[in-house]
């Protein structure tokens, strides 16, 4: 015995539903309005909202910030890219475009700086290796972050947003010095 796509197949779905079906639907749709109050709930209670002050701010506009910022505090160079020291409490500016992080930043362990984010270009993805912590880039918004670095080391930028052919090569880095070093004036300003 075969079908053709021109019979219908035998049906079963007008026989009356048995009760362990009937506590499953209830099962997922109770569930379901668990999960759904989760959302907002989870936004008020869950601890992890980025303490983030957004506005627009013109491409342009942003790279000329970060430029004047490189120029203020860079202590150095790594492989062309400008190294930066800024003073804790500082405004910090990082930049992404096809397929560099621009600055390197060198913060200190323990302070406060207001990291802002943007993108000169496309879309891309701030991943700070390896803590796992994750923010989208986007070009025309400026993405402030209130950031106390709390560990001591040198962490890399992972572009986690697929931006083009130099995507897998676009890796910045942030280094943090650690508290004592930094109160001793370790290379810092
Ligand atoms: Cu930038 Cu991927």
């Amino acid at each position: 015995m075969y079908h053709t796509g021109i019979e219908a197949p035998q049906g079963v779905w007008w026989r009356p539903v048995t009760g362990s079906e009937k506590v499953w639907v209830s099962i997922a749709f109770v569930w379901c309005l668990v999960l759904f109050a989760m959302m907002p709930l989870w936004h008020l209670r869950g601890g992890q909202n980025p303490s983030g002050i957004r506005h627009r701010v013109d491409p342009v506009a942003f790279s000329a910030r970060v430029d004047e910022f490189i120029e203020e505090y860079r202590v150095g160079e790594e492989k062309g890219i400008p190294v930066v020291a800024p003073p804790p409490g500082s405004h910090v500016y990082l930049k992404a475009s096809m397929w560099t992080w621009v600055p390197i930043l060198k913060l200190q362990e323990g302070a406060e700086y207001t990291l802002h984010l943007s993108s000169v270009d496309v879309n891309h993805g701030f991943n700070l290796y390896p803590m796992n912590i994750n923010f989208q880039v986007v070009p025309g918004y400026d993405y402030g972050l209130v950031v106390v670095p709390n560990q001591a080391g040198e962490f890399q930028i992972v572009c986690n947003e697929f931006c083009g052919v130099g995507h897998h090569l676009m890796v910045g880095k942030i280094i943090v010095e650690p508290a004592q070093l930094a109160q001793a004036g370790g290379g810092l300003r």
